[in-house]
């Protein structure tokens, strides 16, 4: 990713341009930060229709060479509700397959952080990633790919509206963030995420990405990955699953 290009910024003049051609796409949940998710959006099925729209426009996007390329566009996928949205790079073979995020080895790893680790179902959470198109032989994406691609992402967070976004991996991280320092750095404390409309911030939580962890797995990157959930879980206010197991454990 080149060091000095402010991609918030680039990409929230692309969303404000698209807004402006398109007269506002937003549906924003009427939950404010301090409420419980437990309170359904009173427009829950208006979020959720606005999110099948956004997948729907990038199952036909073509804005970049990516689409040309795909088998399957990786909208995401997860609860309209959810309290935590996980963001992870970018479709691998087996989503580019599918149609789904994070359904191959990492997938599975992070499957198992999210059910033995946080006592939570898949299914209670938002999952995508940055690209929503596999980039050749799994490279890393390019930054143009990621600045055409963000505005999707960007509706997604501010629909959903999380608590928490958890980034998972250098890429998530740092895109969101628009920052460049490793992710050893990052990970491991809160962050903000400014949303692209009415820059309100999200808390973001950056961790290794699970295809990190399954090559550099070591007691220490486990425990650094648990460490960093049990700060979100402790956030959120909720509990430690008892029988907590590392992941993969
Ligand atoms: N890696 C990612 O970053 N995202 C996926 O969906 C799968 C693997």
């Amino acid at each position: 990713m080149e060091k000095d290009t402010d991609i918030t910024k680039v990409v929230r003049q692309h969303l404000q341009m698209e807004n402006f051609f398109t007269g506002g796409f937003m549906v924003r949940s009427n939950k404010t930060s301090s409420e419980s998710h437990n309170i359904e959006h009173t427009d829950n099925k208006q979020v959720k229709a606005e999110l099948e729209k956004i997948a729907e426009e990038v199952r036909k996007c073509a804005k970049c060479g990516l689409g040309s390329l795909r088998t399957n566009a990786v909208p995401g996928e997860g609860s309209q509700n959810a309290r935590i949205v996980f963001v992870g790079e970018g479709p691998g073979a087996d989503e580019d397959a599918q149609g789904r995020p994070f359904v191959g080895r990492s997938g599975q790893l992070l499957d198992k952080i999210i059910a033995n680790g946080m006592g939570l179902k898949r299914s209670d959470v938002f999952i995508c990633n940055i690209i929503k198109c596999r980039p050749p032989d799994n490279r890393d994406p390019r930054l143009d790919e990621i600045i055409s691609c963000m505005p999707y992402l960007q509706r997604q967070i501010e629909l959903i509206n999380p608590e928490i976004i958890v980034a998972l991996g250098a890429h998530a991280a740092k895109s969101l963030l628009n920052n460049n320092l490793p992710i050893g750095q990052l990970r491991g404390q809160f962050h903000e995420y400014c949303t692209g409309i009415d820059r309100t911030t999200i808390k973001l939580m950056p961790t290794y990405h699970p295809a990190y962890l399954l090559r550099n797995y070591s007691d220490d990157n486990r425990k650094r990955v648990w460490d960093d959930m049990k700060k979100v879980l402790a956030e959120l206010g909720l509990a430690v699953p008892k029988n907590q197991r590392k992941p993969a454990g």
